[in-house]
Order: C-alpha cells, then structure tokens, then sequence
C-alpha cells in the first residue's frame, strides 16, 4: 500500500516536471524563432517610416508580425513572406534557426550578398523563393549536399538575382523538387546531367543564363513529370533530341537563341499538350513537321531565325487554338496556305523575309480583316 502510494507520488512528481520542461523547451524555441527574426531585422537597412521598423517589435508575439505566419498548436514559425516590402539588406544566417518554417518568400527586395548554408538546416522548408534580389556568387553546393537537410524543398527560385559560376549537381538530390527557377543569372558551364534525372521535376527554368553543352539524347528517360522547359538565351548546342517526345506532359518547350543545329524532331508531333513551342534563334534547318496538325492545344509557335525550309504544312489549319506564329526570317517557300484565314485565334503573324511564291489572297483578306502588320 505504501509502496504503490509513493510510486503515484513519484510518478506526479515526474509528470510535472515532463510539464515543466515540456513548457520551458516550448518557450524557448519559441525565443529561438524571435531572436531569429530579431537578427534577420538587423540584417536589413530600414529607415524610419519602413513598415518593418515599428511593427518587427518585442511589443506584440512574433505571431502578430507583418509577413509572419505560425502554427497554431505549437505557435512557430511556419511561413515568413517579407516579398515586394522594398528591404536593402542581406540574410542573416540565423534564419536557419526558424526550424519549422515551411515557406519562405523575400522575392521583390533588394537583398545582396550570399544565400548562407545555414538554410541548408531548414528541413521542412518546402517553398524558397529569392527571386528579383541582387543575390552574389555561386550557388551555393549545399543545396543538395548530403550534409544539408533541405531535402523536402519543392519550389526553388533565384530568377532575376546576380549569381554566377555552375550549377551545382548536387541539386539533383533534392529528390522532392518541382520547380527550379534560375531564370535571369550568370550561370555557366554545362547543365549537370543530375537534373535530368529528377523525376518530380515539373517546372525548369534555366533561360537567359550563359549555360553551354547540348541536352541529353535520353533527356525524358526519367523527367516523367516535367510540363515546362524554359533555355532560352543560353548557349546550348547540339540536336534538339527526339527523345523529348517522351517528355509527355510538356506544354511549354522554349529553347530559343541558342545554337541548336539540325532539324525540328518530327517525334516532336506526339507532344499533345504542347501549347508554346519556341525554337526561335538557332540555326536549324528542315522542314516543319508535316503533322504540326496534330498538337490541337498550340497556342504559340516561333521559329524564327533559322534556316527551315519548304512550305507551311496544311495541317496548320487544325491549330485551332493558334494566337502567334512566327516564322520570320527563315528559306521558307510556296504558297502560304489559305486555310490560315480559318485559324480564329491569331493574332499575331510574322512571316517576313522568306522565299514565298506569292503572298496569296488569304494574307490580302487577313491583312485587311485583322489588321495584321509586318506581311511581305
Ligand atoms: C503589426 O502588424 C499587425 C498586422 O497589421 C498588427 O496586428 C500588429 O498589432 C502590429 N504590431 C505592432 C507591434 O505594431
Ligand atoms: C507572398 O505574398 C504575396 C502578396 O503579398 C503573394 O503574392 C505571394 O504568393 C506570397 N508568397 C507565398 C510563397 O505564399
Ligand atoms: C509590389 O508593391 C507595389 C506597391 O508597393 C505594387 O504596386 C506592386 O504591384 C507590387 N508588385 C507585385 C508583383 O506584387
Ligand atoms: C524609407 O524607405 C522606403 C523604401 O524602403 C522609401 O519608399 C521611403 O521613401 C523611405 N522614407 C524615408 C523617410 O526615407
Ligand atoms: C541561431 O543561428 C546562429 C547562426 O546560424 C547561431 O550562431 C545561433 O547560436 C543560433 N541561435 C539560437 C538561439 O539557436
Ligand atoms: C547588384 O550588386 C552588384 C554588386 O554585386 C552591383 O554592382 C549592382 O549595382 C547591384 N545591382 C542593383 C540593381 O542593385
Ligand atoms: C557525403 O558526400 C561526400 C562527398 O560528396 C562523401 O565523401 C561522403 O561520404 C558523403 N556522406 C554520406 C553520409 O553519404
Ligand atoms: C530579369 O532579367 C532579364 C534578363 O536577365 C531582364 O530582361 C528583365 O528585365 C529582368 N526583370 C526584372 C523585373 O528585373
Ligand atoms: C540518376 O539516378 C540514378 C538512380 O537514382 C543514379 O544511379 C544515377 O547515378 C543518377 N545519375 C546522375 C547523372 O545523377
Ligand atoms: C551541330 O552542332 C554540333 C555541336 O556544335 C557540331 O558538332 C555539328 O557539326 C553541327 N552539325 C551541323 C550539321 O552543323
Ligand atoms: C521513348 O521511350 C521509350 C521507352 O523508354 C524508348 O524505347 C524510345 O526510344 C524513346 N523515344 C525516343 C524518341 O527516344
Ligand atoms: C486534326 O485534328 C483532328 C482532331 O480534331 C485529328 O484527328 C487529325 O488527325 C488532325 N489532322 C491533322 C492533319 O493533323
């Protein structure tokens, strides 16, 4: 009888204290995310009258903060959005101190300096989004290293920043990622091969970067998921490779102003959700593929500046959904087909500087009719 009542005194006694550590670890993460927040301010330059200033204060719960998002059970850190709020500053590395933080959106300022590895601590994180800053040096390598811990990040944006140098091969371990947007950098060297062996990646933007190399002739063998591929103004070469028709959730394929050589892929035609095909600027030649008619949901094509071949295919008269076709600048010949006054949708056609036969009635009627400028 005594031995049990003072093992129920003893167990009490435990569980208050559990409660009590339970409640002091509690407050001091939660002291861990404001001085996080606290050094992060401190890492920006604001003036007086910036809303930051007065709002980011030990006055009111880092819940109620501007840009701030918490859990509601455990009152941390999970989203922090300080997006298009004109901050001049850089990140702090305690940032990798908001360990629950999910999302994380500081696109639209104007921050500098390095992206610091201590984000890599960030293992929730999902959502990291730098874009239009003024971000410096590398990428860095820890975002898919085996020492990081970002290994649940889904979307990655650095479009529009200053970094330069390659691209790491080890983001290609970051084996949740669905969209990687470099858009607008320095980047150079050749696009790892690791890349190319993301399947969850849906969304890859590599355009207007200084990126050399040609693409993989198995680039679809594990990209099951990708919808968008955007290289444009780089300085790729090579064949655009037939092995992208595997590719078949692709809508967008934008590989203009580079130095593709050779012909436009006639596998290209089973892309069925293909909505923007841009292969403007290189040097292709052939012709276009004769059952162009099959991709239905086309709603742009340009391939412009190259050196393509032969006549317009009838089958366009099927793109029933066709607003731009461009196909300036090119050795194009014969009659452009009259079905093009049925294409409903278009808007824009470019067909200067080629070889036509005869611009034909069709062009006359579309010209007066929609008022189409730029016809030869
Ligand atoms: C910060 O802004 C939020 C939302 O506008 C507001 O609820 C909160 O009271 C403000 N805190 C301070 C200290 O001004
Ligand atoms: C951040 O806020 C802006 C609006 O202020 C919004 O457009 C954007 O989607 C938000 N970012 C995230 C990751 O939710
Ligand atoms: C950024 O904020 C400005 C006003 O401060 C607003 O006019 C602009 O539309 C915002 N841009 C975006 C992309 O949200
Ligand atoms: C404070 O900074 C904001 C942008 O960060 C700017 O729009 C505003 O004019 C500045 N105010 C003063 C008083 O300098
Ligand atoms: C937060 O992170 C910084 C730098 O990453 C570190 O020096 C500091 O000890 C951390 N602070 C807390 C309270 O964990
Ligand atoms: C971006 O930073 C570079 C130095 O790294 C500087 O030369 C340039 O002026 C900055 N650009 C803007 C738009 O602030
Ligand atoms: C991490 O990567 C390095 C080199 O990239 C390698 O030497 C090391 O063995 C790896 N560690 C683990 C645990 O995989
Ligand atoms: C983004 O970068 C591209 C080229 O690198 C440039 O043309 C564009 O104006 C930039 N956009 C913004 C909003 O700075
Ligand atoms: C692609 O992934 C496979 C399986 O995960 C791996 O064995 C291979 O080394 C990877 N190749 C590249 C170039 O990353
Ligand atoms: C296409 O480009 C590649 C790589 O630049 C080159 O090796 C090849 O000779 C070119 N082929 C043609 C037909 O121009
Ligand atoms: C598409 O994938 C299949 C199966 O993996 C393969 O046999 C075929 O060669 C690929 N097509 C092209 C054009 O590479
Ligand atoms: C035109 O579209 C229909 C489906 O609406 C398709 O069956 C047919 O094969 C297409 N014709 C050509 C020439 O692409």
């Amino acid at each position: 009888m005594e031995k049990a009542y003072s093992n129920f005194f003893i167990s009490s006694l435990l569980l208050l204290l559990h409660l009590y550590l339970l409640e002091t670890v509690c407050i001091d993460a939660v002291h861990t995310d404001e001085s996080a927040l606290f050094a992060l301010k401190a890492s920006f330059t604001l003036n007086s009258s910036h809303p930051l200033t007065q709002n980011w204060s030990s006055q009111s719960s880092i819940c109620d903060w501007i840009g701030v998002t918490c859990g509601s059970r455990h009152h941390r850190v999970t989203a922090l959005n300080i997006s298009n709020m004109s901050i001049l500053g850089n990140i702090a590395p305690h940032l990798g101190n908001l360990s629950f933080l999910v999302s994380l959106d500081a696109s639209q300022n104007n921050l500098h300096g390095d992206l610091p590895q201590d984000l890599s601590r960030l293992r929730r994180l999902k959502v990291m989004d730098f874009a239009f800053n003024n971000f410096s040096g590398e990428i860095p390598m820890w975002f898919g290293s085996n020492s990081s811990s970002i290994s649940k990040l889904e979307t990655l944006s650095v479009r529009n920043n200053s970094l330069q140098g390659n691209i790491p091969k080890e983001i290609g371990n970051l084996k949740n990622l669905k969209e990687l947007i470099l858009f607008g950098n320095q980047f150079t060297g050749t696009i790892p091969l690791s890349i190319f062996n993301m399947s969850s990646l849906e969304i890859l933007g590599l355009s207007n970067n200084q990126l050399t190399g040609s693409l993989p002739v198995d680039i679809c063998h594990r990209l099951h998921r990708i919808k968008s591929i955007g290289i444009i103004s780089n300085h790729l070469s090579g064949h655009i490779p037939p092995g992208l028709s595997n590719c078949t959730e692709l809508y967008e394929l934008s590989l203009s102003y580079n130095s593709f050589n050779g012909t436009i892929p006639p596998e290209i035609v089973n892309l069925e959700r293909l909505q923007f095909l841009n292969l403007g600027g290189n040097k292709l030649r052939g012709t276009i593929p004769a059952n162009i008619g099959n991709l239905q949901k086309l709603q742009q094509v340009q391939l412009e500046n190259n050196y393509m071949v032969g006549s317009i295919p009838h089958t366009i008269s099927n793109l029933s959904s066709l607003w731009m076709l461009n196909l300036n600048t090119n050795s194009l010949s014969g009659i452009i087909p009259r079905e093009i006054v049925n294409l409903h949708k278009l808007e824009i056609l470019y067909l200067q500087i080629n070889k036509w036969f005869h611009t034909g009635r069709a062009l006359q009627y579309l010209y007066t009719n929609r008022g189409f400028s730029f016809l030869q």
